[in-house]
């Protein structure tokens, strides 16, 4: 166990997330790495998204999961051929015309190499990083305004050689904790149910909602008492209240973006609900 801290201390770089992602942790690392322990014996998210809390602590062992399965497909040819997926990536031109023309392209036609390509490539120039696709399951989100730049050869590189520690599971969050053993410390950030109707489709069509609560709170005690500790993030809404009653929990305020827009970038709150002792937190 004490290897997953030397490991972590290691990596002198610290790794970055590579995708954009509605929901994306990444202005709560701190708050939400402190819950994670040296002693933890693997490090366990089953529903990844971006993974940006795995990349952060650079666990020796984990086990990622999400049911976008193109996404968990992407991640497993970013950990085997991370050189060649940039290369392919940066040949690609940044305007109106290509982006369009593979959007476009049916993803059941290209090899999985060219699917994970086309993947991230509209990730990092659609609007806002948005994954949302109509009730054919096709992609529809337009061309961003200013997409940023590309993260480096070296931070895929790096990603990748994290990825290499992690199983991959593409489904739904059951068959991820289906894993969990004694020592695993399991991180839950679901999509807020509260937001389910709007956020629908930006996760595919069977995406965690409301009536997926009773699942998440039994989920919670099974992982219990199978000797693991978890951490889950949520809305402030009457499903995370009813959690939260039955565990540790402390609520947060949280600057949530969403969908850029500015009118919507206003003060939140948010649950952090454990079965571990709370940290101090700011
Ligand atoms: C809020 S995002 C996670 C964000 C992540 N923590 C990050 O920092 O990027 C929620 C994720 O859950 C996934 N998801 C939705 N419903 C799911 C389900 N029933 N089982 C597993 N994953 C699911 C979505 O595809 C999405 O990637």
């Amino acid at each position: 166990m004490e290897s997953a801290r030397v490991s972590s201390i290691e990596n002198q770089k610290r790794a970055k997330p590579f995708l954009r992602w509605a929901g994306s942790k990444r202005k709560q690392l701190a708050r939400l790495g402190s819950f994670w322990s040296p002693l933890h014996a693997r490090y366990v998210e089953p529903f990844a998204g971006s993974a940006c809390l795995f990349f952060d602590l650079a666990p020796s062992v984990a086990i990622l999961g999400d049911n976008n399965c193109a996404l968990i497909d992407l991640y497993r040819v970013v950990r085997d051929e991370p050189e060649r997926v940039y290369r392919r990536l940066c040949r690609i031109r940044r305007d109106s015309d290509t982006y369009y023309r593979w959007r476009k392209k049916k993803p059941n036609a290209l090899d999985p190499e060219s699917r994970a390509v086309r993947f991230l490539y509209l990730n990092r120039n659609c609007f806002n990083g948005i994954f949302r696709t109509n009730v054919k399951g096709e992609f529809n989100v337009p061309i961003g305004v200013r997409p940023g730049e590309y993260f480096s050869k070296e931070d895929l590189i790096l990603c990748a050689s994290l990825l290499k520690r992690a199983k991959l599971v593409a489904g739904d969050f059951a068959k991820t904790l289906e894993h969990v053993k004694a020592g695993d410390f399991v991180y839950l950030d679901p999509p807020f149910a509260l937001q389910s109707r709007r956020m629908f489709r930006h996760y595919g069509v069977r995406s965690f909602q409301t009536t997926d609560v009773p699942r998440l709170a039994d989920a919670l005690r099974t992982i219990v008492a199978a000797g693991a500790d978890f951490l889950v993030s949520y809305a402030d809404c009457a499903e995370a209240r009813g959690l939260a009653r039955r565990w540790n929990a402390i609520r947060l305020p949280i600057a949530r973006h969403v969908g850029g827009f500015a009118d919507r970038r206003r003060r939140a709150y948010e649950w952090l609900i454990t079965n571990m002792t709370l940290p101090a937190l700011d």
